[in-house]
């Protein structure tokens, strides 16, 4: 028998991950709506419902707050009311909204095993080793920058060592910070985001080297990393990788006039060959504010393709890039099921599946977080 393959997240928090219990396994729709619509009642004031675009529609529905992971980590921080903050997306943004909000809250991510694989090709042990081997090559003047899809431990490390947390709403103004406070920046764990933004800023790609973690001294030598403003690091998001430049080209072929829009965490060469990129709130408003008969094919996660072709019809046409559809396995994971577990479980009194930063992480990701906030 083939046993799943655990990703490091998932490995990390197996021990702690408590399954759904039975009684929550085969429920209908209808019965999951009306009993979900019934304990954010009971719950009132006291709970807010965070849910990030890619979330399904019968889980997003229920959010109070939508966005990319720049608006929502905003709205965690904005809530103070709420004993609650119910996060339907992946584990790193539950993590910025348990830092970014006040004490007394209690920020539940439906389930635990929702992480990002991404976020994953980047851990603390890697990162130090990274900045000891920078040092050891002489270099210096380096403000490390972590995409917001990264641990808690990484996003410390970042803010302890005078840099910061971006998002793909706020990249290109974070590398303009960065670069006003040394000549380098060390970009992680995406190295497509860093490169895109920082191509469209005006750097050329051989002043950008990649930082292997997994290769001795990250596989560059110390002139090559001396030259570059951009240190990339090796990681990447597994759904945004499938995106190519073939699928442009067809679908360009296919719809003479279509525009592509795509999320910056496609390779370089897509991003080249597309109209647009940027984060899902911009592709959102890109496409809606378009004019009546447009046709956009859209570079991002299925369930946001999907519902907002339904939100245009009729007047825009919206197409995935992908025609099989590209899926995030781990936002799928939140499911009405989990959702429901929750909150009834918070209506009797009982917190399942929360998120808590150690307190001796909080600090550093807090001041690395609060800095993301204030550059837009
Ligand atoms: P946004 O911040 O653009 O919503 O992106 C989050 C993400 O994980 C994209 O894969
Ligand atoms: Fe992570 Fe990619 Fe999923 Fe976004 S789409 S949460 S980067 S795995």
């Amino acid at each position: 028998m083939l046993l799943p393959v655990l990703t490091a997240y998932e490995k990390e928090h197996i021990a702690e991950r408590q399954p759904l219990p039975q009684r929550y396994l085969r429920l209908s729709d209808e019965e999951m709506d009306v009993r979900i619509a019934a304990a954010k009642a009971a719950l009132g004031r006291r709970l807010v419902i965070l849910g990030h675009h890619y979330q399904r529609d019968e889980v997003i529905k229920f959010a109070d707050y939508t966005g990319d992971s720049f608006k929502l980590a905003r709205q965690a921080s904005t809530h103070p009311d709420a004993d609650f903050i119910v996060f339907c997306g992946v584990h790193f943004m539950a993590e910025s909204a348990d830092v970014l909000s006040a004490d007394h809250q209690r920020v539940i991510l439906p389930d635990l095993a929702a992480g990002c694989s991404m976020a994953d090709m980047a851990d603390l042990e890697q990162l130090e080793m990274c900045w000891n081997d920078l040092d050891q090559m002489g270099i210096s003047r380096i403000v490390p920058v972590t995409y917001i899809n990264s641990a808690a431990a990484v996003k410390a490390f970042c803010g302890e060592h005078g840099g910061v947390v971006c998002t793909s709403t706020n990249a290109a103004a974070t590398l303009r910070w960065a670069w006003e406070r040394g000549d380098h920046v060390l970009f992680l764990p995406d190295q497509h985001l860093g490169r895109n933004t920082a191509f469209k800023m005006g750097v050329p790609l051989d002043r950008m080297v990649v930082w292997d973690p997994n290769e001795i001294c990250g596989g560059v030598d110390a002139d090559s990393v001396e030259r570059a403003r951009m240190i990339l690091w090796k990681g990447h998001c597994s759904v945004h990788a499938r995106f190519t430049v073939k699928q442009i080209d067809s679908i360009r072929r296919e719809h003479p006039g279509v525009r592509v829009i795509v999320h910056p965490e496609v390779s370089w060469e897509v991003a080249q060959a597309a109209d647009d990129a940027g984060s899902t709130e911009y592709i959102i408003k890109q496409v809606t504010d378009s004019p009546a008969g447009s046709m956009w094919a859209v570079g991002t996660e299925i369930h946001l393709v999907n519902r907002l072709a339904r939100q245009m019809q009729p007047g825009r046409t919206v197409l995935s890039l992908d025609q099989f559809g590209c899926l995030c396995s781990t936002m799928f994971r939140v499911s009405p099921n989990h959702l429901l577990w929750v909150l009834e479980g918070l209506v009797d009194g009982v917190v399942n599946n929360r998120i808590v930063v150690p307190d001796d992480r909080k600090h550093w990701t807090k001041v690395a977080l609060d800095r993301m906030l204030t550059i837009q």
